[in-house]
Order: structure tokens, then C-alpha cells, then sequence
């Protein structure tokens, strides 16, 4: 029979890397909590209706990349491509302003995007992020730039690029796109064709295409940033001068847009040139009208997403991936069916003690049992022979410098906290 295989475009965390993913989960929850947000999880399947009119219908993952079905009570049900729009959906049901004016939540969650996968780029791929909802200060945009910045630096992750821009609000943003198109008309047919087909919808997403032509079609066109409204402009000064204060470096990119339509205002991006063509490990903004949008009330909030794969390519390429840790303590090593009974009473009680242990089950010779301890890269081995069974002893085999000793059954306990003193 054929085997089955995994999806294209997920991946597996196996055992021996598993430790590596943890380690990150772990600076992600501390860092969040030393910036005073809370966790939040919300489920992994939505109404299709949150995403299209969270996202934007014109968008790629709205438009193209979502895992999108209808149940069979009919409903239309899509996987979750982003955590932004349920954690609004969220934070409107349960009504979570009247708990606290500003919320400050954080996830980590498995999100899926029907895209070509590649490196970097995966079907199910995991972020985590933070959203603060409720105001609209400049220093709450910076604020969520010096978040995501600290887990990488924890991590000790260097050579991050942070890129900035403003999309404006309605105001300037309207107004702003008569005066696009007017400019990419003239020249709209030497765009590539997912250009032309944004003209109409959505041309702003024309100015962030990677197409080398089309960047550079993109240079002489007018920039928003030079056609903001006086709040926008007010923000996005506001923004500088508190990133500067911050002590964090940037670069204005005036043709970052992203790809989501919910922007207003701040739009961020932090790239490493560690990863492929898929540089971003981070991106994120201002969405002060997607509360609205979900039908609630008007809600400034500001929020950021990480990848987690493409953190961990980085971490990789940076030799900052660990080696498994945590050694095996004891491995018990039976031999013959009368010790591996006993085997099992000894292997309870030293777990109990707190020693982490293990045990042959596959009824191994002792010269495999090393074997198998010395892969475990265990601390001491406990042989339980005839000989020991009688005497009421193990023969211990301290694995690193190859003492072998007796010692009774009675004194395992004061033998092992001696043994392990400077590990506990
Ligand atoms: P996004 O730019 O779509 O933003 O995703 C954020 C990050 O998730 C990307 O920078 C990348 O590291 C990772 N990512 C996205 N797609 C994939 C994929 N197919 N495979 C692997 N990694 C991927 C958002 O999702 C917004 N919700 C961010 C946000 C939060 N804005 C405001 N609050």
C-alpha cells in the first residue's frame, strides 16, 4: 500500500527538534508578559464573512489562499489566515473593553494560507504576535516595534531591518489614490498583470510589487507620505520621534503597504536578509477602522505578527538552534524478567524523586543497554542483574568518567541527591 504522506506545505516538528520550538514559545510568553499582555486564543476555524470583510475581498489571501468550506450545516467556514480579525471579532463579543480601555493581548497560534509553498512559505505556519486595542497613540505603535524587537534580540537574533511607512486614513487616502492612478494610467500596461488587475480595487498594493519592472515603474510615482492629512502627518512624526527616543533604528519605506486592507496609518515590516526571497519575519500596523468594519464601535488598536518558522530559519542560519538539552539522569538497565520487575518499582520511585529516568522494555542484552543509555547520553546506568537482585544492590555506572560501584538499595536515594547536588 502506499504510504501517506503529509500535506504539501506542512511540516512536522519532530522530537529531536521540538526543544528548539519551546525555548522560542518560552521567550515569547515572558517577553509578552515583562510588556504586560495577556495571551489570547481564539478558535482555529471563523465565518468565511470575518475574513473577507476583516482582510478585504481584493486582497491575495481573501481573493486566493484561503482554506475556505461550507459545513454541513451549510455555513461558510474558512481556517484562519490571520489572527487580527478574530481577536477583534473577539475583543467586540465579549465586549472586552469595558473589562480594561486599553487591551494588550498576544498569541501564538497555527494559521493556513493556500499559498506556493516554498522556503519560508508554508501552507500551515505558525505566528505569534500581540495586539494593544484601544488607543491610537504614536508611542503604542513604537511600543509594539520594541516588543517584537525584544523577543528577537532575547532570541539573540542580529542584523534585523525595520522599514516603516504611513498609509494615511480615509481623509488622505482617497484623495491620494485619484492622484496614483492618474500617474500609473499613462504607464498602466508595461505593469506586470497582478498590477492591472489592482489598479481599480486596490492601487496602492501596486507600489509594494517585488517586480523588478514594476519598482521600478514605482519610483517616479507620488508618495502617500507627501499627501497625508495633518493627523496622519502629526502621527507618523509622532511615530519617528518616539522610535527615536525608543533608541531603535529604521528606514522609511514610502512604498510599504502590506498586504492586508485593514491599515490605517503605521504599516511596519522587519526583515532579515538571513532568510530567502520570503524576507519578512515580522510584519504589522495600525487598523483603526476594522472594528468598525466587524461592526463595532470605532476602535483604534495597532498590532504585529511574527512567523515562527521563518525566526527559527534565522535562528538557524545564525548557529542560535541548541543541541537537544537535558541529559537522561538514570537508565535502569534489567536483566532477565525478575529484575525488570523490580526495574519497573525502581523506575517509579526515582521519577518520583524527581530524576529523569528510563528503562530498557525491549528485553536487550547489557552491552545494548549501554548502547542505548550512551544514546540517551545518560548520567549513570543502574544495572539490576542476579547478582544485584540478591545482594539488594545496583551496579552503577557513573557515565561520564566510568566508575562503576555497588550501592544498596537503601542508600540510592542520599547516593543520587550527593551525585546530582549541583543540578538541582
Ligand atoms: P502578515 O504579514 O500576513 O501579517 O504575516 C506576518 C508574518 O507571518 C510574516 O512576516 C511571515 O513571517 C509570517 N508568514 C505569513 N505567511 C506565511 C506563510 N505562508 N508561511 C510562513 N510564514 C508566513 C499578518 O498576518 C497580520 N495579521 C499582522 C498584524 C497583526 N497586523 C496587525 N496586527
Amino acid at each position: 500500500m502506499n504510504k501517506i504522506k503529509r500535506i504539501k506545505g506542512t511540516q512536522d516538528v519532530l522530537p529531536g527538534e521540538v526543544h528548539n520550538w519551546q525555548k522560542l514559545e518560552a521567550v515569547i510568553h515572558s517577553t509578552m508578559s515583562i510588556f504586560n499582555y495577556r495571551e489570547m486564543r481564539t478558535p482555529v476555524f471563523e465565518s468565511t464573512e470575518l475574513f473577507a470583510r476583516g482582510i478585504g475581498r481584493l486582497t491575495d489571501i481573501v481573493s486566493k489562499e484561503m482554506y475556505s468550506f461550507e459545513d454541513r450545516g451549510k455555513k461558510q467556514i474558512t481556517l484562519k489566515p490571520e489572527m487580527t480579525a478574530p481577536i477583534i471579532r473577539a475583543y467586540l463579543e465579549h465586549n472586552l473593553k469595558t473589562q480594561a480601555p486599553l487591551q494588550k493581548v498576544y498569541y501564538i497560534s497555527s494559521l493556513f494560507r493556500q499559498e506556493n509553498p516554498q522556503a519560508g512559505r508554508l501552507r500551515q505556519f505558525n505566528q505569534f504576535g500581540a495586539e494593544a486595542i484601544g488607543a491610537d497613540a504614536a508611542e503604542l505603535d513604537t511600543e509594539l516595534i520594541q516588543l517584537a524587537l525584544a523577543v528577537f534580540a532575547k532570541l539573540g537574533i542580529e542584523g534585523l531591518k525595520l522599514e516603516i511607512n504611513t498609509v494615511g486614513d480615509t481623509e488622505c487616502r482617497e484623495p491620494y489614490k485619484i492622484i496614483l492612478k492618474e500617474y500609473l494610467r499613462p504607464v498602466l500596461d508595461q505593469y506586470c498583470e497582478d498590477c492591472r488587475k489592482r489598479f481599480d480595487g486596490n492601487p496602492l498594493r501596486i507600489l509594494d510589487c517585488k517586480k523588478e519592472n514594476c519598482r521600478t515603474l514605482n519610483r517616479n510615482a507620488p508618495k502617500l507620505s507627501d499627501h497625508l492629512c495633518s493627523g496622519c502627518d502629526e502621527h507618523f512624526t509622532k511615530l519617528q520621534d518616539t522610535l527615536r527616543a525608543g533608541g531603535i533604528a529604521w528606514s522609511h519605506n514610502p512604498y510599504l503597504v502590506r498586504g492586508l486592507d485593514y491599515y490605517t496609518r503605521t504599516v511596519f515590516e522587519i526583515t532579515s536578509s538571513d532568510l530567502g526571497s520570503q524576507n519578512a519575519i515580522c510584519g504589522g500596523g495600525r487598523y483603526d477602522l476594522l472594528a468598525e468594519q466587524l461592526g463595532g464601535p470605532p476602535t483604534a488598536a495597532v498590532g504585529f505578527a511574527a512567523g515562527i518558522e521563518r525566526t527559527l530559519m534565522v535562528m538557524g542560519r545564525q548557529g542560535l538552534l541548541s543541541e537537544q538539552p537535558g541529559r537522561l539522569q538514570v537508565f535502569v538497565a534489567p536483566l532477565g524478567d525478575a529484575a525488570a520487575a523490580v526495574a519497573t518499582e525502581w523506575v517509579t520511585k526515582l521519577r518520583a524523586m524527581g530524576y529523569r529516568t528510563d528503562r530498557d522494555y525491549l528485553g536487550r542484552s547489557v552491552k545494548a543497554q549501554m548502547r542505548e543509555a550512551n544514546r540517551q547520553r545518560a548520567q549513570m546506568v543502574f544495572l539490576l542483574g542476579d547478582e544485584e537482585l540478591k545482594q539488594k544492590n545496583f551496579s552503577v555506572k557513573e557515565m561520564d568518567n566510568g566508575t562503576q560501584k555497588s550501592v544498596s538499595f537503601s542508600e540510592i536515594g542520599p547516593y543520587l541527591s550527593d551525585f546530582f547536588k549541583h543540578e538541582k
